[in-house]
């Protein structure tokens, strides 16, 4: 007896969505990578200089089932971005996600201010937003999302974030006309601007009762976690959250 194989076929495999992380090593952008490869995405875990974290996040991704590789890139260099997404294209057939979750934090009045941990900080944070979003715009397949990252200090204006507010201002003004000009793409741009979350940039150089203070601040009366953040940006770049679009979404248990 034979059997018709044509009568039942095999489905094929749904295609697997990818994600690169820019900052997946550590804080929010690991938590992020982790979420998205729960939710069945390949991901690919930028970092600058730790490997051993990026090593440990992508372990932690297989280890519980998913796909995952490290790949260093400085997320300002043009040269190291683009080889980034070859990367990603070569492992994993294309990138559907982007999230920019690099970057860094220097804390200073403006009449103190140090010209150059400025320009260190504004070259990750708005250069490095700018290189990473202009390889997304070329190479993100369509039902694909970037998503960068403001801050919740733009709204509640700190005295000493004056600098690294201004280079998250930046974030927000592209993310709309970048929206804009993806017409036609059905690819979706947006930002989310955390309040104080506990990772390593908010609680280095804090007080235990200044930590206390911020984590007072929201009406939900606590800091936010990293996994807060990961579930915000794991909708917006989801087929659920695809309707968002051009927002800059504040996730701070109401601070502002
Ligand atoms: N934590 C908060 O309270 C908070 C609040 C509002 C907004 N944010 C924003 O959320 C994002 C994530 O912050 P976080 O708290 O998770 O920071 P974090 O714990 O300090 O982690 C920063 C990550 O960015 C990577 N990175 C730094 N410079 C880079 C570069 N030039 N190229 C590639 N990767 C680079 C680091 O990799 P290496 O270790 O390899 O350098 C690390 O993976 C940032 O954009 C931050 O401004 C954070």
């Amino acid at each position: 007896m034979t059997t018709n194989t044509n009568q039942h076929p095999t489905p094929a495999p749904e295609a697997v969505r990818v994600a690169v992380v820019t900052g997946g090593s550590r804080g929010i952008g690991r938590a992020v990578a982790r979420k998205l490869a729960r939710d069945g995405l390949a991901v690919v875990v930028n970092y600058a200089r730790d490997a051993a974290s990026a090593e440990e996040t992508v372990a932690a991704i297989t280890g519980a089932g998913g796909r995952a590789i490290a790949v260093p890139a400085d997320v300002a260099e043009e040269k190291e971005v683009a080889a980034l997404f070859d990367r990603a294209e070569e492992e994993y057939g294309g990138v559907d996600v982007v999230v920019n979750s690099a970057g860094r934090m220097t804390l200073s009045t403006i009449a103190d201010l140090d010209l150059a941990a400025l320009d260190a900080m504004h070259r990750t944070n708005i250069r490095g937003t700018f290189v990473v979003a202009r390889e997304a715009a070329r190479r993100l397949r369509a039902g694909g999302s970037f998503v960068g990252f403001s801050t919740s200090v733009v709204g509640t204006q700190f005295p000493t974030y004056g600098a690294y507010a201004a280079s998250k201002g930046a974030v927000e003004a592209m993310t709309l006309i970048m929206a804009r000009e993806l017409r036609g793409r059905d690819v979706t741009v947006n930002a989310v601007a955390p309040g104080p979350t506990a990772t390593d940039m908010f609680l280095e150089g804090k007080s235990p009762e200044q930590i206390d203070q911020l984590a007072k601040t929201p009406p939900l009366e606590r800091l936010g976690t990293p996994e807060d953040i990961a579930a915000v940006v794991a909708f917006l770049s989801s087929p659920a959250g695809h309707w968002v679009n051009g927002q800059v979404l504040r996730a701070n248990g109401g601070m502002i």
